[in-house]
């Protein structure tokens, strides 16, 4: 099959890259030269598991291009895939300027009739308006379909290659048949749809796994108060079938460029319809407190924060990731700074991401662990990166100036706390120390 992707984002590149390694013929299509220039050279603007050997091979292999040029991209496609950002506007309601941009674009490039798969998250009723724009633009007709992604970053390509269903939302008959047959060798798990509901579908599975992660940091929460243990909670409940064992790690709250995004854009959504999500807002404003326990903790052990020297590991907003969109790190960090303690930050790949955020004559950041937790009055573990994990405690405290130890992420055991001296904070876990 041809296809043409729209925005070499997360979506699109690995979607477009995946989709060439199942034989089809892709041109990828973006506005930025610098990052498409990138791209034909074979480097990859993002770090993501795997992603750049499959676009190395493919591209070797002819069936992978990228290019600037939409309007002959659009020519060369039977199925042009739409999956440009839709970014929050400052009230969390979704930004539609690059997808309808993009759609007029395609309406006024287009010479036949093509089918229009959008990936992108948008609001219910927004394929309908892509739909009227192509009806005013074009004298071609389009088959519209929502296509929702639910990949994970740092899992992409995984994810895209062994999706847990894929749903598709269209009206046109002739539509569901090329997409059915474009994702067939993928799964046979294929939900169709109407447009609306696609689109919601989305937003709800993205709204449902925060619900679960602020749900169990809660849990967790109490659970320190009444001396239980949240992992062994989860652990119980998620025997449960109807539970389920996934998205039940308690920690610092989730992060990234999606939850927190798209459950202030559905509070947005219920909102224009007259509907208090008031789940979802409880959801958002636990997510925000859950970040402040690191402080709280810290201010338990220390008192007083100013003057303080604190090492953070981990600045991405979760392990095998460069992204630090909305990372926990940010306001946690930024908390520290404004108690008056200095920070020594270190991650494996996101400093550099993260130093464009937050460029600060008190932040150091570091070349590796050790430099980070070298005489720090406290270490405070933020990302649960493997080589975070591979360090034992003694080692920690060893660099320490003071043993105190934030772990945010439940990345120890009580067995490997027991030889050392360490004062130990988890999330919802009773004091090991
Ligand atoms: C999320 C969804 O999981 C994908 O299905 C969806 O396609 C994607 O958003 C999107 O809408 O594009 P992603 O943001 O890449 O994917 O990452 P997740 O693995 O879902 O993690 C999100 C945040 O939740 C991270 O900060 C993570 O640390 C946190 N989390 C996750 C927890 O705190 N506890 C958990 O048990 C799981």
């Amino acid at each position: 099959m041809k296809l043409t992707v729209i925005g070499t984002g997360y979506v699109g590149l690995v979607s477009g890259v995946c989709f060439s390694d199942l034989g089809n013929e892709v041109v990828c299509v973006d506005k930025l030269s610098e990052k498409i220039e990138l791209l034909q050279q074979g480097e990859v603007p993002i770090y993501e598991p795997g992603l750049k050997e499959l676009i190395q091979k493919n591209t070797e292999a002819g069936r992978l291009s990228f290019t600037t040029d939409l309007s002959e991209a659009v020519q060369h496609a039977d199925i042009i895939i739409l999956a440009v950002g839709t970014p929050s506007l400052a009230n969390g309601e979704a930004d539609l300027t690059y997808i309808l941009g993009a759609a007029q674009e395609i309406a006024l490039s287009i010479k036949g009739p093509k089918i229009i798969m959008t990936k992108s998250t948008v609001p219910v009723g927004t394929n309908e308006k892509i739909e009227n724009q192509f009806k005013q633009l074009s004298v071609h007709p389009v088959a519209v379909a929502s296509v929702p992604e639910f990949l994970r970053e740092g899992s992409a390509v995984r994810d895209t290659m062994n999706p847990d269903r894929i749903v598709v939302g269209t009206e046109s008959e002739a539509a569901r048949q090329r997409i059915e047959e474009l994702h067939r060798p993928l799964t046979d798990q294929i939900l169709f749809t109407d447009v609306r509901s696609a689109e919601m579908i989305k937003y709800a599975s993205n709204a449902f796994l925060a619900t679960k992660i602020s749900f169990i940091n809660e849990i967790a929460n109490i659970c320190e108060k009444v001396g239980a243990d949240v992992t062994m909670v989860a652990e119980g409940m998620g025997y449960d079938k109807r539970i389920g064992s996934s998205f039940l790690k308690a920690g610092i709250g989730y992060g990234g460029s999606c939850f927190p995004k798209d459950t202030q854009a559905l509070i947005q959504i219920a909102g224009h319809v007259d509907y208090e999500f008031k789940l979802l807002k409880s959801v958002v404003e636990v997510n925000r407190d859950q970040r402040y326990n690191v402080i709280r903790k810290l201010e338990t052990i220390l008192d007083d924060l100013s003057g303080k020297s604190i090492a953070v590991w981990g600045l991405a907003f979760k392990p095998e990731t460069d992204d630090v969109r909305d990372s926990p790190a940010f306001e946690i960090i930024a908390s520290l700074l404004h108690c008056g303690a200095s920070v020594k930050a270190y991650d494996p790949i996101a400093t550099p991401n993260f130093r464009k955020l937050l460029d600060h004559s008190k932040v150091e950041y570091c070349s590796s662990a050790q430099e980070a937790a070298q005489n720090a009055d406290a270490l405070c573990v933020l990302t649960e990166w493997s080589e975070f994990r591979a360090v034992s405690p003694a080692m920690i405290q060893a660099w320490l100036r003071r043993p105190n130890l934030i772990d945010g992420r439940n990345m120890y055991s009580e067995e490997e706390l027991a030889n050392t001296e360490l004062i130990y904070y988890s999330v919802g876990r009773p004091n090991m120390n």
